[in-house]
């Protein structure tokens, strides 16, 4: 039997919660500036209609774009992407365009003023519903108006696009004086859970 030992409530909060996939997320702002910024605090909220929710510090250019101009796209890098999240992830001026610095490519989104990034490989463009802080972070929910993928993975089964996708998962940060460490995880076995005729069955598989 194992024993549990209790933790303070500090950043080990973080490490035990935060493994979600790392996203980039575009905004602009009311001068037509374009931002982007790495999020993981995101969510699909509900399904009919479809509603993604995401929380930012509301120091962020992101709120202030998110409140100017009331919408905002998903971008889904794959993991070999690493390093441009990281450039994006610095805090430039306002009006500077993190995927400039990043050498990532923009292209206009189907419907929403915030462009989508052709390196990522499926985006997500939403409408600000409503905006509720808590503390030093704001909750942004937000309605899915559009979906693309990469035509590559489009024609995929979902195994396949999974893996295709390829999601950095960030699971924790750590800094000291010198050094900053970020850790993620990628997929490297898949599982998969079948149920029919009230038998069940699960199958995994080593990528
Ligand atoms: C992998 C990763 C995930 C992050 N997730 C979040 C998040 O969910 N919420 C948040 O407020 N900041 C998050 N950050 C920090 C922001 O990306 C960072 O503060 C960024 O500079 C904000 O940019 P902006 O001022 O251009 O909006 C994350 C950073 C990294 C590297």
């Amino acid at each position: 039997m194992a024993n549990f030992i209790s933790l303070p409530i500090g950043s080990e909060v973080l490490t035990l919660l935060n493994l979600k996939p790392a996203i980039i997320i575009t905004t602009v702002g009311k001068d037509g500036s374009i931002n982007a910024a790495p999020y993981s605090w995101f969510s699909i909220v509900d399904y009919n209609p479809p509603r993604v929710l995401f929380s930012t510090n509301m120091k962020r250019d992101t709120y202030r774009n998110v409140l100017e101009t009331k919408e905002f796209v998903l971008n889904f890098p794959s993991v070999d992407l690493l390093k441009q999240i990281w450039i994006t992830s610095k805090h430039f001026p306002y009006g500077i365009s993190e995927l400039e610095k990043a050498s990532l490519t923009v292209f206009p989104s189907e419907k929403v003023k915030p462009p989508r990034i052709k390196e990522c490989k499926a985006h997500v463009e939403c409408k600000v519903l409503w905006t509720k802080p808590i503390g030093s972070s704001c909750l942004i929910l937000g309605e899915i108006i559009s979906l693309s993928v990469d035509e590559k993975i489009e024609q995929l089964g979902t195994k396949d696009r999974l893996i295709q996708l390829n999601p950095p998962l960030y699971f924790s940060f750590k800094e000291d004086e010198k050094t900053r460490k970020w850790l993620f995880a990628s997929i490297g076995k898949i599982h998969e859970m079948t149920e029919r005729n009230d038998k069940f069955e699960i199958t995994s598989e080593t990528l």
